[in-house]
């Protein structure tokens, strides 16, 4: 078995380098972990910040979709965010004795046991909260509630490509047909699907319900006893009942009978009536997000950036890549030299007059969770061995 252990916390934490490099180190060194096929990492939490910590995992994560994470996490309590926010990267072994003494005991009964599941690290995701204003009063009269974070459970194997828009209209759910079909021919099992619309009633219009003038095929799918529309077009396939469903965690069970690589997730407009569409952007392998640089529309993009704008949860943006959808060349410059410091990788999308039409962009924004850079299951030397044994 290989493993890696990160337990004892390096002094370079503490140091001023630190304060000023530390996301490039800890970054560095998860990424260079990825070189390596280990069956188990092991990452002690408190070795980086959390938000330094979170998108190494994540890419991590992405990279090797196959080695078991392990997290150290002494003295934490259900609840803790940090704690939930790696949950949320499907990341189920938490080591939290009380103390530091707790710790090498607790990591060899956890190593020794069957990777824990979604059910088991649910309890961290138990919120105890005292507040005023809660009408549910605890024992003795406190005020006490119990808030659940939402972290949904997915399928294994599937990589969730997440595309949303900054306002209505903006060219998501092209962008979404272009990047399936991308992907579908380059022999990927792909499904679209759209974010569901919540609790109103069942039957919803998909966005995509016109598709048949563009050679779209439908069919009746039968999944957990009901039947399920499905359009098939250009390769893949497109969930047209997913908006109907009551919430995303409905949706990932149906995907699941079929063995689909990529889902492309249609999130529509973001704003800040969705904060947990934010939280599916920052959950999925990528999440692209639609702009339009016009300037009668940038009004739109200006809250994901505003810190002082309480009525949206900023996002960390510059983990997002932006596709700036029909912008010309002077909105892409202005836009690049307005906002650099604010985005990540900035995507420019051209007109394209059907999905076929494939610009590079597209497979720019896709590079990330294409085969070539994830790794995959097989161990090193596997094809060495194989000639080997013949
Ligand atoms: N890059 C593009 N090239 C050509 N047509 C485009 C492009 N982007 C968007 N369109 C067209 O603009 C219209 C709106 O785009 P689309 O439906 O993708 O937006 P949306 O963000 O999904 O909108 P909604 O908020 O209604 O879901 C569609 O007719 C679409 O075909
Ligand atoms: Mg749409």
């Amino acid at each position: 078995m290989n493993g890696c252990i990160v337990h004892k916390k390096h002094e370079f934490y503490d140091s001023f380098q630190f304060q000023e490099y530390g996301e490039v180190d800890v970054r560095n060194a998860i990424i260079s972990a990825s070189r390596i096929n280990l069956d188990i990492l092991v990452i002690d939490l408190d070795t980086a910040p959390v938000t330094a910590m979170l998108s190494a995992l994540h890419t991590y994560r992405v990279q090797r979709p196959n080695t078991r994470i392990i997290i150290l996490a002494p003295g934490r309590q259900p609840g803790d965010t940090e704690v939930a926010g790696i949950i949320a990267l499907g990341i189920y072994d938490i080591v939290a004795p009380e103390d530091d003494e707790g710790v090498i005991p607790e990591l060899t009964q956890v190593i020794n046991n069957q990777p824990a599941t979604y059910t088991q690290a649910a309890r961290w995701l138990q919120l105890e909260r005292s507040d005023k204003d809660y009408s549910n009063k605890g024992a003795g009269g406190q005020p006490k509630s119990r808030t659940e974070i939402l972290v949904q459970q997915r399928p294994l194997g599937l990589t969730t490509i997440a595309v949303a828009g900054a306002g209505p209209g903006v060219g998501v759910s092209h962008l979404c047909l272009s990047v399936a079909y991308h992907l579908a021919k380059n022999n990927n099992r792909v499904v679209l699907a759209e974010w569901p619309i919540g609790e109103k009633k069942a039957g919803v219009e998909s966005q995509y319900g016109c598709l048949s003038p563009l050679g779209a095929k439908h069919e009746l799918q039968k999944a957990h006893g009901i039947n399920i529309k499905m359009a098939h077009l250009n390769g893949f396939d497109i969930f047209l009942d997913a908006r109907s469903f009551r919430s995303i965690e409905y949706v990932f069970p149906v995907i699941a009978q079929n063995s689909y690589d990529y889902l492309v997730l249609d999130l529509g407009e973001l704003g800040p009536e969705s904060p947990e569409k934010i939280a599916e952007m920052d959950r999925a392998a990528l999440a692209v997000f639609a702009v339009n640089a016009a300037p009668y529309r940038i009004e739109r993009f200006l809250p994901f950036i505003d810190e002082q704008d309480l009525s949206v949860y900023v996002p960390n943006l510059t983990r997002w890549k932006i596709a700036l959808n029909l912008a010309n060349d002077k909105e892409i410059k202005w836009f690049l030299d307005t906002f650099s410091k604010y985005v990540g990788k900035v995507y420019p999308i051209p007109y394209m007059a059907n999905i076929i039409e494939q610009p590079d962009s597209i497979k720019d924004i896709l590079q990330p969770v294409l085969p070539t850079n994830v790794v995959a299951s097989k161990k090193p030397f596997s094809w060495l061995k194989a000639i080997l044994k013949k």
